[in-house]
């Protein structure tokens, strides 16, 4: 029985990762900021990786550490955390979840810092991991449907809706990227593996229309042009993988399981 510790194993991604490591037999712990009780087989220990509290008790006696954790800010200072202490304690595989675009999208002035830092956060992660001397495997994915949906749900609190030009999304579903974030997981270390997107790319305007639509709401939107090299890599295309458009759910089909709404996206 493999022993895996599972970072992030309470958010979005790793919520769907603990369950299928389960099933495939392995012995699951999960790294929590809140401590909570073991249910279902699964052990819970308390850490930050923030400030790398805990961190070395969690990751000691893990043969594989599955570093799902992340935020909006500061990746990189937990991924330097998690590293340190995989290294000391000497697991055989660390694998990463990191978002596509984080190489090809330029984070350079403080517009891109302040807009989209987040890309450099976790391009920084990606090379301490590669860098850590462990065995490793990172993916990279397109933003998570349900990542759209807080998105364009803020978005339509607000009577006109400004939404960036020429911009795209290809959201995934995030149990198609728990699926090969475990084919990862239980294979050999493969490195920098290809990415992960979901099936179709869409103007940003049509997720906020198809959300708009599916909650029967009504909205003027207003098309603003973001500054910064950043923006101009979105209007590139940078975020998007076309050709690993390898997610099997829809963002209609998402949008109709959360709102019960009709399976059409208008444009
Ligand atoms: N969401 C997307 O669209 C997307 C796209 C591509 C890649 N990714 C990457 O996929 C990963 C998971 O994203 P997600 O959407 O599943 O995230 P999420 O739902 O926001 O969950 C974040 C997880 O990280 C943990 N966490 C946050 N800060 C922590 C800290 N300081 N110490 C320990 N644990 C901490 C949280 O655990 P507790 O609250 O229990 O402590 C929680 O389990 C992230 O690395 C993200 O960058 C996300």
């Amino acid at each position: 029985m493999q022993d895996i510790l599972v970072t992030g194993g309470t958010g979005t991604l790793g919520r769907r990762v603990v369950p299928r490591l389960r099933e495939a037999g392995c012995k699951v712990r999960v790294l929590s900021r809140r401590s909570r009780e073991a249910a279902e087989g699964i052990e819970f220990v308390t850490g930050d990786l923030a400030t790398g509290e805990g961190i070395e008790a969690a990751v000691e006696g893990a043969e594989i550490i599955v570093h799902c954790a992340g935020s909006s800010k500061g990746d990189e200072d937990k991924a330097l955390n998690l590293v340190r202490a995989a290294s000391r304690a000497g697991a055989r595989h660390l694998v990463y979840i990191s978002v596509v675009g984080a190489d090809r999208i330029p984070v350079v002035g403080g517009i891109d810092r302040a807009m989209f830092g987040y890309f450099a956060s976790k391009l920084a992660a990606e090379r301490l991991v590669a860098d850590s001397g462990l065995p490793w495997t990172t993916l990279r994915a397109t933003q998570f449907h349900a990542s759209i949906l807080m998105v364009v749900r803020g978005m339509a609190k607000l009577p006109i809706v400004p939404v960036p030009a020429g911009f795209r999304f290809q959201p995934v579903d995030a149990d198609d990227v728990a699926a090969r974030l475990v084919q990862l997981t239980l294979g050999e270390p493969a490195g920098l593996v290809p990415e992960l997107g979901g099936p179709q790319a869409y103007p940003m305007a049509d997720l906020l229309r198809g959300y708009l639509h599916a909650n029967h709401q009504h909205r003027l939107i207003m098309p603003v042009w973001l500054p910064g090299q950043a923006a101009r890599a979105h209007r590139a295309g940078a975020n998007l993988t076309l050709d690993h458009a390898d997610g099997t759910r829809t963002w209609e089909d998402f949008l109709a399981d959360q709102l019960g709404s009709p399976r059409v996206v208008p444009t």
